[in-house]
């Protein structure tokens, strides 16, 4: 393994001028009480949460940023949802992903809607999450018919997507011991639905409410990744061909990345959490990763983010990220660090350039 040292001197202290994923949360408020959270402990908490000139002010000192993800709580509950995004978006390609339980359809539809006309050069990616089979995600998720409403939220995303044609539509699923098995008859389910552009799947991560949950087993994790490649190279290659390459690609290196985390305990990447890419919270709270504790909130410096992103909490933890001692499958951090990567990043190049070449050539060529 490099020494601390080593690695410092090959990705500078200072954290880029631009980057790849800020992750804002833009509400505590959730209607949704799933067993899974790891935002567990933060939510519905609206009194403590930024003012919207707040964020405003914060935003001025955010440095551009490649990707936003609209996380929180639930962020379609949100009656400022696309103000606080317009405030990251300087850039008219800014891709957006929003993840949403899906509960309140006519909401989800309309928050939609408002983001995918307010950017329409932006890429806006729709996730709803499924956990399960009707029955086992109601109970994950605590909300009694939650499977059916997300359906009901997936067509009518379908039909807003036939004038809305920069949205992309998802699902988004928690892989857990309990729900593992139920996963290849699902996943194939929702692939051929018609209602999805892509599957995207995540192994559970620690912070959880409910203590005990376990991630899933190596093996059946790694048969249902290699039913995702398929499925989602099937999708995509229907719908959106040209998309096809890079994004299945991107999965090929990351779950192969997820699965050596959970094979030696530890990334063989350095992970760019903290450098490529942060996290804002409702209440002004800074993180390097999601998953290490805060560096700090902008409350207390002014609404400054640059004064906590460069301030010595965040610099003792970039120390920490670089000697690699994290066993993180997170996979905005992972995926986001694989260009950083070389080995990871030809890896992946090599997958594009062999799934291009099984495209049908462009007519009249
Ligand atoms: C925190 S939620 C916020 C957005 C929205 N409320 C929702 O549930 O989609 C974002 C995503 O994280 C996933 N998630 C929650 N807890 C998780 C955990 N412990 N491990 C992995 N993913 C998790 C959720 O299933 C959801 O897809
Ligand atoms: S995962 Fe999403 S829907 Fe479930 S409790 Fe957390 S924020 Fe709410």
């Amino acid at each position: 393994m490099r020494t601390v040292t080593q690695q410092r001197e090959a990705r500078p202290e200072r954290a880029p001028s631009e980057l790849a994923v800020l992750t804002i949360f833009v509400t505590s408020v959730c209607n949704a009480r799933c067993e899974t959270c790891f935002y567990w402990d933060s939510l519905n908490r609206p009194k403590d949460e930024m003012t919207l000139e707040e964020w405003a002010r914060v935003a001025e000192t955010v440095p551009p940023v490649r990707g936003l993800q609209l996380s929180g709580g639930e962020p379609t509950l949100d009656p400022d949802l696309t103000a606080k995004a317009a405030l990251f978006v300087a850039r008219p390609e800014t891709s957006i992903a929003m993840p949403t339980n899906g509960i309140r359809t006519a909401q989800v539809v309309e928050q939609a809607g408002r983001l995918a006309s307010r950017f329409p050069g932006s890429r806006v990616i729709v996730g709803v999450s499924i956990d399960g089979p009707a029955e086992m995600h109601d109970r994950i998720r605590g909300v009694k018919n939650n499977f059916a409403r997300a359906m009901e939220t997936l067509d009518a995303l379908r039909e807003l997507q036939r004038t809305h044609p920069n949205l992309r539509l998802s699902t988004l699923t928690c892989l857990m011991a309990s729900n593992i098995d139920a996963m290849p008859a699902l996943l194939r389910e929702l692939a051929g639905s018609g209602r999805v552009d892509y599957i995207t799947i995540e192994p559970l991560r620690d912070q959880t409410p409910v203590p005990g949950l376990q991630g899933p087993p190596l093996d059946k994790l790694r048969a249902v990744q290699a039913l995702s490649i398929e499925l989602n190279t099937q999708l995509l290659r229907d719908r959106y061909p040209r998309e096809m390459p890079s994004v299945v690609s991107h999965l090929v290196e990351l779950y192969r990345t997820q699965q050596h985390v959970r094979t030696a305990g530890l990334l063989d990447l350095d992970c760019q959490a903290g450098a490529a890419t942060g996290v804002l919270e409702a209440n002004g709270t800074v993180r390097l990763c999601e998953l290490l504790p805060p560096v700090g909130n902008v409350r207390d410096f002014d609404h400054d983010w640059n004064a906590v992103w460069h301030g010595p909490a965040a610099r003792a933890q970039r120390e920490h990220i670089l000697t690699r001692a994290c066993s993180c499958t997170h996979c905005v951090n992972v995926g986001q660090s694989i260009p950083f990567d070389a080995a990871a990043e030809t890896r992946r190049r090599a997958a594009e350039e062999r799934l291009t070449a099984l495209l049908p050539a462009p007519a009249g060529v």
